[in-house]
């Protein structure tokens, strides 16, 4: 099959595409049919090699977390997927590769594709979907009449948050740009702050849950809007020791994170709110979750643009300018595979 290869680790390499070997479904595993994949900041963090000590990939390896396609195959024990399945998924860490025409999953991370979304859409929810559930409904959980800021609204996790804690009935404010103020409104954002003219930390006070997706300026300034009790939880930085042993990082780097987040997990202290961070896991049963809300009408995708598979390392580019609205997604040829038996 055709896939897209790391072949080493480096800011901005392109990805090359290779004829490799097809995948086989192992027990517990379905082999998907990938249709559509969806780019994430995560992609362009593995390429440059900024994560390497937390997800050790060995280059050559296959890029890509998000799927939308049909099982072609079921391994030994599967028995929430067969043959003919329109699924999307997250493959977990270290079984990641969807930027190919096929991949083994663990049924585990896999759930029905929404049935009123096309592979494309599809695709483009599931890491930052459950990210912005796991962050909202696992670690905050939110409950209707409360506060939350989510950061960079007009992105593809922010625009997933804004729809879920609107759904959740929380009151919702955003950090965007003028020109996304429309969009971010339009899923449910109440107050929107134009991060480019202002600041929000002057025009919010008594929240509940900050979403943090940007830098660290932003995350201390962040603790000025939060009432005493209020979470703040991060999905860009810096990892706190509860993550490096969720992770089973070695005692060097437990050090090295403990050391990064004393600052704002200080800081967090004194102003009585609870500070986390966030590495979202694959996870089947909350896919399924957000497919209920998706096919409820209560959430809807966001794509920004849309490439083919041939385009994957102009895709890549574009997704490095921080600039995309929504996702960035990639559609594949499909070809039809004819299988039809149990391949483990
Ligand atoms: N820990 C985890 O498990 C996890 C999971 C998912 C994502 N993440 C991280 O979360 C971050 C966001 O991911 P994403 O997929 O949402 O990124 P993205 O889609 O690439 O975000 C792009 C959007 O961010 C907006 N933006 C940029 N700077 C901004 C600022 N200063 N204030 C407000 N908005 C700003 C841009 O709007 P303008 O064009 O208007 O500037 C653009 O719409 C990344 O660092 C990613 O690696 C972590």
């Amino acid at each position: 099959m055709k896939a897209y290869i790391l072949d080493q680790y480096g800011k901005g390499r392109p990805l090359r595409l290779a004829d490799v070997p097809d995948p086989v479904a192992g027990a517990g595993e379905v082999l998907i049919e990938i249709h559509a994949t969806a780019l994430n900041q995560l992609d362009g963090k593995l390429r440059d090699g900024a994560f390497k000590p937390i997800v050790p990939y060995k280059p050559p390896f296959v890029l890509g977390h998000d799927l939308a396609g049909v099982v072609v195959a079921v391994g030994r024990g599967v028995r929430r997927f067969k043959v003919g399945d329109a699924v999307y998924a997250r493959p977990r860490d270290l079984h990641i590769g969807t930027f190919a025409e096929r991949i083994a999953v663990n049924e585990a991370d896999v759930a029905a594709k929404p049935a009123t979304l096309s592979m494309a859409e599809a695709a483009s929810i599931p890491l930052v979907g459950l990210t912005a559930w796991q962050v909202l409904v696992e670690i905050a959980k939110l409950k209707r009449g409360q506060k939350v800021l989510i950061h960079a609204g007009s992105g593809g996790v922010g625009t997933l948050a804004i729809q879920i804690a609107s759904h959740l009935g929380a009151s919702v404010a955003t950090t965007a740009s003028a020109a996304n103020a429309d969009l971010v409104r339009s899923l449910g954002a109440d107050t929107v702050i134009d991060y480019r003219t202002q600041d929000f930390s002057e025009m919010l006070s008594g929240y509940d849950v900050v979403l943090n997706s940007l830098d660290g300026t932003t995350l201390e300034k962040s603790l000025k809007v939060l009432k005493p009790g209020g979470k703040l939880i991060s999905i860009s930085s810096p990892p706190d020791p509860a993550f490096a042993r969720a992770m089973g990082l070695n005692i060097v780097l437990r050090l090295v994170l403990r050391v990064m987040s004393a600052g704002i997990r200080r800081k967090a202290k004194r102003a009585g709110v609870d500070y986390s961070f966030l590495w979202m896991h694959a996870d089947g049963g909350q896919l399924a979750e957000l497919g209920a809300l998706i096919d409820q009408g209560a959430i809807r995708p966001v794509i920004d643009r849309t490439f083919a598979f041939a385009q994957l390392n102009e895709a890549m580019t574009y997704l490095d300018s921080g600039r995309a609205k929504g996702k960035v997604v990639v559609t594949l040829p499909a070809a039809a595979t004819p299988t039809t038996e149990a391949s483990a």
